[in-house]
């Protein structure tokens, strides 16, 4: 009998994790239907600029842009979406403590050999007293982002920058390294 009840509750116990695990999945893919639908439209805009602009007329895009296309799909999508970094250009993109810790995570991992464009990190937390599904995912840098975001930048690039953004960190970047990443909650 006492075996019995052992069983039962493992069995229980395993059930109720894997539908957790369940529910998290959709979570996670309706979270990655969200920001590809941001970085979309992001890189169009970025793509578009650059090739019709130029970079200095494109940081004034992404200096409005970004931040509207932003608020844009939080709204469209009933989640808080937004990009973040550990070395941000814009301060209301700087991470608070949880996307921090997520941020050196996926340095962590990198370094131990995962795929930067797969670094991805989900997690229900508790903020005042409400339970909140948190996810971010990794944005690796490419070629072009170092126009904007390299140790070497154009002088009417770094003038450019100077003045939008005097406290400006996110400079000195190599391609492959981590850019920053997409972070995204929605209340439970
Ligand atoms: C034309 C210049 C330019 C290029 C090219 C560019 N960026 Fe940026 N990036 C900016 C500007 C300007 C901001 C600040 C936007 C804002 O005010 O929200 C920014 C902000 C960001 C942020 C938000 C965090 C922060 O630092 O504030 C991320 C992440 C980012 N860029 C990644 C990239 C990646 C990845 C690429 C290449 C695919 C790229 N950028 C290419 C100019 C550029």
């Amino acid at each position: 009998m006492k075996a019995r009840t052992t069983i039962f509750l493992a069995c229980f116990i395993t059930a109720g994790s894997c539908l957790a695990d369940e529910s998290m999945q959709v979570h996670i893919e309706e979270g990655k239907g969200v920001i590809k639908a941001f970085f979309g439209d992001l890189k169009g805009e970025l793509v578009k600029g650059m090739k019709t602009q130029g970079p200095v007329a494109t940081i004034g895009t992404c200096n409005t842009v970004a931040p509207n296309l932003a608020e844009a799909h939080s709204q469209m999508s009933g989640w808080q979406v937004a990009r973040t970094s550990l070395k941000a250009r814009n301060s209301n993109n700087k991470p608070d403590a949880w996307e921090m810790a997520v941020l050196n995570e996926f340095e962590t991992r990198k370094a131990a050999g995962e795929d930067p464009m797969k670094l991805l990190k989900a997690e229900v937390v508790e903020e005042d007293g409400r339970q909140v599904f948190r996810m971010m995912k990794a944005i690796p840098t490419a070629e072009v982002c170092t126009k904007c975001h390299g140790a070497e930048l154009a002088e009417p690039v770094s003038a450019k920058l100077d003045e939008l953004y005097p406290e400006d960190q996110a400079r000195g970047y190599k391609v492959g390294d981590l850019r920053g990443a997409f972070t995204l909650k929605k209340p439970l």
